[in-house]
């Protein structure tokens, strides 16, 4: 289960999404050197004075109180730039947790649709926004403690070795069996980590399922079972917990044991080389001083192990979807119309979605002239929604061409073109918030008293006014609190405010009853003048007054005419499909 993870290519992404901050953190670095290099003074002064005080003369007093200013001093400065240190690592990390999340935000947004439909984009929000996390972690664990006590190791050796060479053989023998160690407890309880992880991930799952879905829970008697399954989860949580800590715990005492062999090893060879006159007691008190410091500071690295290993994941897919690019180019100096004429042909149109095999579009030709009422019909599955999703350039047609006045759809900037045009899908999507703030996502500055108009034109005026706080009423998650007719209806509102050329309906009144959709029908004969109306419809009653009909089956036109002309044909797919029709309505 634990996969090793490859140090250079984590490395590797992770330089790559800290871009914006490479200059800051390199900068940073430096000053870290200097910071730690500037630690060391104090500790040497402490030494010059000692030795003066053990060689003391009266006349050496001047040069004392000069060393203990200089000591306050330099001391000072270190925690000057050590306190400029801070304050730039803190930048970068709440720098960091800035703008990793809005590309990530904005990359998400922007991609395609068909990125989107190949995953499974509410876990990895989630999964994003926990990965932006554990970079913080990781990241201030680097700048606060791994990067500082790294040169700080360095140092303390290298000056050790300058005072005494034995003093800095003992170090150099026994950070590395520390730091070993760190790594090994690290890799012994790490397995147990990821479960505390995905386990609590598992428990805040089951207690938001068992809350949601209570309904269901109380109708079945199931409450003693939640109970139970929450617990047993919640159980592993803390068993797996006390595991990780035992373990640390234990590891800790031998890492303390090696911490105080160093101390007395130092403190046995300081002695000895005192009493051979090697070194002088300023010099020990100096060795024990700055090695005990490093000695210390390595306590704080024990977790930078786990911290990678936790962050590798989330650095790749936050890696991997910077690198993700939509599918649908925007041309660079696309076409902005000023206003469309609304007049569109698909000429020889093919598409095939990736992960199927078979063409939902083949080699589909027609022809739309504006300011018409164009239906489709046909069997599900037929290519219907491709169609209307390929008009907004939601997908590109992999054969042959769309074009909308004239002009492939692909030469207009995309954003502009599709200002012009609006769908109403099936399934409408709504926010979170209010009603009026729903219609109005269209045009968010629009007056109250257009959104009103478009409510009315869109027959969802009567049912907004008996909702108790009207257009400020709270429509719930995923708009819950609203039936999928009145959902509907709603997207219809919206669509209406935008105004567009081209409206397209997606079976915009399958959740209808046959009123609502009487009114509807209503609603498309007032709106349909001067704009160019596409309709995607199950119910024929709908699309009896369309100026022309095509019959999609297999991703091609099979049929077309007026509803008169199709309706004629005896052995056409449209007349079976209104003679079934026509005993559904009876039943
Ligand atoms: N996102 C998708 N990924 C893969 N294949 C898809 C996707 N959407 C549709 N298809 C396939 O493309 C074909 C055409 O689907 P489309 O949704 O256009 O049909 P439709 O005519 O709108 O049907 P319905 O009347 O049921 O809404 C179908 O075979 C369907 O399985
Ligand atoms: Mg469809």
């Amino acid at each position: 289960m634990q996969k090793e993870i490859n140090l250079k290519q984590f490395s590797n992404q992770l330089w790559a999404l800290l871009k914006p901050s490479r200059q800051k953190i390199i900068i940073l670095v430096f000053l870290i050197i200097l910071v730690e290099a500037l630690q060391l003074i104090g500790p040497y002064i402490l030494k010059i004075i000692i030795d003066l005080i053990l060689d003391f003369k009266t006349e050496g007093l001047g040069s004392i109180s000069f060393w203990i200013i200089a000591m306050f001093m330099s001391n000072q400065i270190a925690s000057l730039f050590a306190y400029v240190k801070d304050r730039r690592s803190l930048d970068i990390v709440t720098d960091s947790d800035y703008y990793l999340a809005n590309n990530a935000q904005s990359k998400m947004v922007e991609l395609s649709l068909s990125y989107h439909e190949k995953e499974n984009t509410g876990n990895k929000i989630v999964k994003i926004q926990r990965g932006i996390d554990r970079i913080r972690d990781l990241l201030l664990s680097l700048l606060w403690e791994v990067i500082p006590t790294f040169f700080q190791i360095i140092f303390t050796t290298v000056v050790l070795f300058w005072v005494n060479f034995w003093f800095g053989l003992t170090i150099l023998f026994f950070v590395p069996i520390f730091v070993w160690i760190t790594l090994k407890v690290n890799k012994i309880v790490h397995p147990q980590r990821v479960q505390i992880y995905k386990k609590g991930e598992e428990a805040s799952g089951l207690m938001t399922q068992s809350i949601v879905n209570i309904n269901t829970v109380k109708s079945f008697v199931q409450e003693k079972m939640e109970i139970k399954k929450f617990r047993k989860v919640n159980r592993a949580i803390q068993d797996n917990a006390i595991q990780v800590f035992g373990t640390s715990m234990k590891f800790n005492l031998l890492r303390t044991l090696v911490i105080n062999l160093g101390r007395t090893t130092i403190l046995f060879f300081g002695i000895y080389l005192i009493w051979k006159g090697f070194v002088t007691i300023g010099s020990l008190v100096f060795a024990i001083t700055i090695s005990e410091k490093a000695l210390i500071s390595l306590f704080r690295i024990s977790r930078v192990y786990d911290q990678i290993m936790e962050s590798s994941e989330p650095v790749a897919r936050l890696f991997e979807l910077d690198l993700e690019t939509s599918e649908i180019k925007n041309p660079k100096y696309g076409i902005k119309p000023k206003k469309i004429v609304g007049g569109i042909e698909f000429k020889n149109v093919s598409y095939a979605y990736s992960d199927n095999r078979r063409k939902a579009l083949k080699n589909l030709d027609f022809k739309i002239v504006p300011n018409s009422m164009t239906a489709f019909v046909g069997p599900s599955g037929g290519g219907k929604t491709t169609v209307a999703r390929m008009i907004f350039r939601h997908y590109d047609p992999q054969e042959g061409k769309i074009l909308l006045d004239n002009y492939d759809l692909r030469e207009y900037d995309l954003y502009a073109f599709r200002n012009f045009i609006s769908i109403v899908p099936q399934d409408v999507e709504v926010f979170s918030t209010s009603i009026q703030k729903n219609i109005a996502y269209s045009k968010p500055k629009a007056t109250l008293k257009e959104i009103k108009k478009a409510a009315r034109i869109a027959n969802a005026e009567e049912f907004i006014n008996n909702l108790e706080e009207g257009y400020d009423t709270q429509v719930g998650e995923r708009g819950v609190k609203l039936s999928g007719g009145q959902r509907q209806r709603i997207g219809i509102a919206r669509a209406i405010l935008a105004d567009p050329q081209v409206l397209i309906f997606d079976e915009a009144t399958s959740n209808l009853d046959s009123y609502s959709e009487k009114l509807i029908q209503d609603a498309m004969e007032k709106i349909r003048a001067n704009r160019t109306v596409i309709v995607i419809a199950h119910r024929l009653s709908t699309i009896k007054k369309a100026d022309q009909i095509f019959v999609l089956e297999n991703g091609q036109v099979v049929e077309k005419g007026t509803h008169q002309e199709l309706a004629q044909e005896k052995c056409s797919l449209y007349k079976k499909l209104i003679d079934l029709q026509k005993l559904s309505d009876i039943e």
